[in-house]
């Protein structure tokens, strides 16, 4: 059993989880448009995995009984000047996830709710990869500078990303 208080934030971060599926859906159109389909492909990947968060939300709420309500997901961008750029957004608003998630830690420790605490390990530890993995992306931009032809190698090696695995606390 949870406090109203604490579902209803669990609630709001599994729309929050859909809103990043959206940013990334988002970024994706846009380096589409400057013809860059591994780094769009790379953005749809990670939109996969958006929702794959919400789902563990979503399914935490129901194993805990407590009301699901769906608001609704804000308008996002659909233009990028880069694929530099579209990546430094995407750090930037994982930084944003990352905050939210130590917030509803913080929150859950107020409550004396040691199963949502527990609950919620997975994603501190996953917003440390989410921030890492963008990052790293980031740096080879970096180092690439205006070299087309390290600009083409790298969406080259972001089209190799898989599909995101569906880890074991979403199989419920
Ligand atoms: Fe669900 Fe990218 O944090």
């Amino acid at each position: 059993m949870i406090s109203k208080e604490l579902a209803k934030a669990i609630n709001e971060q599994m729309v929050f989880e859909m809103y990043s599926s959206y940013i990334y859906l988002g970024l994706a159109a846009g380096l589409e448009r400057l013809k860059l389909p591994g780094a769009a492909h790379w953005m749809r990947m990670q939109v996969d995995e958006e929702l794959i968060h919400a789902n563990i939300f979503y399914n935490y709420l129901n194993d805990q009984e407590a009301e699901i309500t769906l608001g609704a997901i804000d308008k996002v961008a659909t233009k990028v000047k880069s694929a530099k750029e579209a990546f430094e957004l995407a750090l930037k608003h994982e930084r944003i996830v990352t905050g939210r998630i130590n917030q509803l830690c913080a929150l859950a420790a107020k409550n004396n709710n040691y199963a949502t605490m527990t609950f919620l390990n997975f994603f501190v530890t996953e917003q440390v990869q989410e921030e890492k993995s963008v990052q790293q992306i980031i740096d080879k931009y970096e180092v690439a500078g205006s070299s087309k032809e390290a600009l083409l190698f790298i969406d080259k090696d972001l089209a190799l990303r898989a599909a995101p695995t569906v880890p074991a606390i979403a199989q419920n």
